[in-house]
């Protein structure tokens, strides 16, 4: 099994990066941002408690994500590793998925994280805005996401730093030669199926 953590600020390409590792490597694709819209549209409890903080471009409680992955691993017991887009955002998320993970007799072989300047996670985030649907789609939230990101979230790529498994990727480059770099990075791991 092989799991990897995409990591980097909102608008870096971890949705758009994702599709294309999952489609490679047959990796099962886990993105807390999806499994919280999901929920949203289906106005279930979980989803009215997230989308308070997802409208304002907050982070939603720890708890309430760390129940939700857990139960979407035991989903897919046979995969050949997952790969966490969006997950995890907070130093507590990180020690939950890693207690998770070795209970599992598995772990976090890999973090990517992806690195584009401000002005143009900025610039993506409008231009994605205009055709979403997201409640992100204003200059306003998405400052708010990027602060928040620096306060709660750069942290987490400190800790696995420490632990030996941050590698950090240029993601202002093209869709496929950002790809590129990260398949240069998983392929020490594991090779695509073709
Ligand atoms: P979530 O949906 O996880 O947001 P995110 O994935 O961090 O950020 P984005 O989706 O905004 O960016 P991305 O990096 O996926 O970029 P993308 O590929 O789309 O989270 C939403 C909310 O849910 C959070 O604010 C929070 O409230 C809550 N939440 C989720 N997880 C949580 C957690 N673990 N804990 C607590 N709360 C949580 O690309 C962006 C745009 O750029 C696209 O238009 C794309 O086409 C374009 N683009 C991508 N790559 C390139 C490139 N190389 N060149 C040019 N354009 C590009
Ligand atoms: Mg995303």
């Amino acid at each position: 099994m092989f799991n990897l953590v995409l990591f980097g600020p909102p608008g870096s390409g971890k949705g758009t990066q994702s599709e294309k590792i999952v489609s490679t490597y047959k990796l099962e694709h886990i993105s807390t941002g999806d499994l919280l819209r999901n929920e949203v549209s289906r106005q279930t409890p979980l989803g009215t408690e997230a989308k308070k903080y997802m409208d304002q471009g907050m982070l939603v409680p720890d708890e309430v994500v760390i129940g939700m992955i857990s139960g979407r691993i035991d989903e897919s017991p046979h995969s050949r590793g997952f790969i966490f887009d969006g997950f995890p955002r907070t130093r507590p998320q990180a020690e939950a998925l890693d207690k998770l993970l070795d209970f599992k007799n598995t772990k976090i072989h890999l973090v990517l994280m992806l690195d584009v300047p401000e002005p143009n996670l900025i610039k993506r985030l409008l231009g994605r805005g205009e055709t979403s649907g997201r409640s992100d789609d204003n200059e306003e939230i998405i400052t708010k996401r990027i602060k928040e990101y620096n306060a709660k979230t750069q942290p987490v790529a400190s800790y696995y730093h420490e632990h030996g498994k941050l590698e950090k990727v240029t993601g202002d480059h093209s869709v496929e030669d950002t790809f590129k770099t990260l398949t240069k990075h998983i392929n020490k791991y594991l090779l695509p199926v073709t």
